[in-house]
């Protein structure tokens, strides 16, 4: 492949696939997007009866970790390795002593279970870029 084309395409060889990893390995539990007015409604007054979420919905875990997890206001390419980090971390390490969620939200659910064995190192890391970039918005 010529240069040009190579860097054309790298970017989506390398994280491209993060949205249909994410369908392979996390929608089961993790929906992708809910406004978060809807979001408030359903765990704030509603004690998630009105979405019945079996996990925090993807939109509400990237908000929470892209401010809570390393140090947003310095360096973007330093906090893209922590929060990309974190997430790869989580999905094979869960431990409710990480979590950047809010408590009134985790108090819906049981701490995640590991996906050791069952998700690729690069799988992972394609879905961690594409989260930091926000492709599920
Ligand atoms: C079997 C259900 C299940 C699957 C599959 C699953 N998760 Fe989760 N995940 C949960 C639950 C429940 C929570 C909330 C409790 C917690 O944080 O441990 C959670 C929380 C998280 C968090 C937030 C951590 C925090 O700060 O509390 C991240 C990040 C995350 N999941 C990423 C992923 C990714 C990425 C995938 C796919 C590779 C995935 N999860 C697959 C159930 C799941």
């Amino acid at each position: 492949m010529s240069r040009w084309l190579w860097a054309l395409f790298a970017p989506v060889m390398l994280f491209g696939d993060g949205g249909a990893l994410f369908e392979k390995h996390c929608t089961s539990c993790h929906v992708r997007h809910v406004d978060f007015t809807t979001l408030a409604k359903n765990f704030m007054e509603s004690n998630n009866t009105l979405l019945n979420l079996k996990a925090p919905a993807l939109n509400q875990i990237r908000f929470r970790v892209m401010q809570r997890v390393g140090d947003p206001e310095g360096d973007a390419e330093f906090h893209r390795i922590e929060v990309t980090g974190f997430i790869s971390d989580y999905v094979l390490n869960p431990d409710r002593d990480k979590s950047v969620c809010m408590p009134e939200v985790m108090r819906f659910f049981e701490t995640m279970e590991s996906l050791k064995g069952k998700i690729g190192e690069e799988e992972l890391q394609s879905i961690a870029e594409w989260i930091y970039e926000g492709a599920e918005q």
